[in-house]
């Protein structure tokens, strides 16, 4: 039978098929370790915000509670965020920036909240409480990071299942159920986290 192809070309096609099957092979563990690093996770990257605020001067330099502002957390799942009213508190007379707030003017004409940004926020399928873990003993810093540091605002862990296990796994049951005669945690159970 008639070679379809020259040897020469016959070779040089392996040597595609080898370095096409090689490429794919790196491309895959490239995204596989990017899946597992900070950058698929959005560590570090500030969002886009209506008013530049600070929590290195508010929360940092001034040294407002984390309470005055994100008044709910010991209470309820949300932390709650400030109003315009909490910000022109101070704003309105004092140390008005001028046109940095006219969201806050808006918000408050208008009665609607201020479109803060989230860098935290997590699937719909998953359910998180603060309240629970303020109680717990857990500090704001354990998964928001030194917040009171930040210029603006990021995220410092990546809030994966993974990191909650973590801790989940390690927690004392705060209410354990018996299973077959040992004592094993609810915090595990994937219906805690998800509905
Ligand atoms: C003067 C009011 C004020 C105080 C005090 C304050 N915050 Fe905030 N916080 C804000 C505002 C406004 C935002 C939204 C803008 C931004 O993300 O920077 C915010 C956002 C956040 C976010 C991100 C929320 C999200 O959806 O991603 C976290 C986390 C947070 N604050 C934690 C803290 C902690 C911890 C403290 C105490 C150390 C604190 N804050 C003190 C006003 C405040
Ligand atoms: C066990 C981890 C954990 C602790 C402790 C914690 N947070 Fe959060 N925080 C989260 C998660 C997770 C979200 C995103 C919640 C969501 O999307 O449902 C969040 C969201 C927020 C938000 C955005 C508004 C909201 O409720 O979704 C603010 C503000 C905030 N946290 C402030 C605080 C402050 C202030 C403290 C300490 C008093 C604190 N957090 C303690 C994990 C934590
Ligand atoms: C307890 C009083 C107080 C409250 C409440 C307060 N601020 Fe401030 N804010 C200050 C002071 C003091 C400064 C520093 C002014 C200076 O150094 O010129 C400041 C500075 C600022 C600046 C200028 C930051 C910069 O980089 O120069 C902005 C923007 C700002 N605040 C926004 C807000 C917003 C938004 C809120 C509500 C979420 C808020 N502030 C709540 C007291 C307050
Ligand atoms: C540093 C430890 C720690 C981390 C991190 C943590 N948790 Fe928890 N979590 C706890 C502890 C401790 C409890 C038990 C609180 C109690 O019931 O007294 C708890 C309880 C809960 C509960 C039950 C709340 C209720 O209503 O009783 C949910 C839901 C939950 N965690 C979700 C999460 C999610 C989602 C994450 C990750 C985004 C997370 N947790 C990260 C320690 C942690
Ligand atoms: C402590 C809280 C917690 C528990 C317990 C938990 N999960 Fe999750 N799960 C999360 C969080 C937070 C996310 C979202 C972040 C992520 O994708 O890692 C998530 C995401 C997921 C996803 C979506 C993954 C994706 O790639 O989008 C699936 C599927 C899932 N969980 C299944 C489970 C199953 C099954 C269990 C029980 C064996 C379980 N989870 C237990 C917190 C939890």
């Amino acid at each position: 039978m008639k070679q379809l192809f020259s040897p020469r070309a016959d070779s040089r096609l392996r040597g595609v098929l080898i370095i096409g099957a090689a490429a794919l092979v790196l491309l895959a563990t490239a995204a596989f370790a990017w899946s597992r690093s900070g950058g698929a996770w959005n560590l570090g990257e500030p969002a886009a915000q209506p008013i530049p605020f600070s929590h290195a001067i508010h929360a940092g330099q001034i040294g407002l509670d984390c309470r005055y502002c994100h008044a709910t957390v010991e209470d309820a799942a949300g932390a709650g965020m400030p109003t315009a009213e909490t910000c022109l508190g101070c704003h309105s007379q004092v140390w008005n920036v001028g046109a940095q707030f006219a969201p806050l003017e808006t918000a408050l004409r208008l009665g609607t909240p201020v479109t803060w940004s989230s860098v935290h926020r997590l699937p719909e399928h998953v359910r998180f409480n603060h309240a629970a873990h303020i109680g717990a003993g857990v500090t704001c810093a354990t998964c928001h990071g030194a917040v009171q540091e930040m210029p603006r605002t990021v995220k410092a862990e990546t809030l994966s299942m993974g990191w909650c296990l973590d801790c989940h796994r390690d927690a004392p049951a705060a209410r354990p159920v018996q299973h077959h005669g040992t004592e094993i945690s609810e915090l595990t159970n994937c219906s805690t986290c998800h509905r």
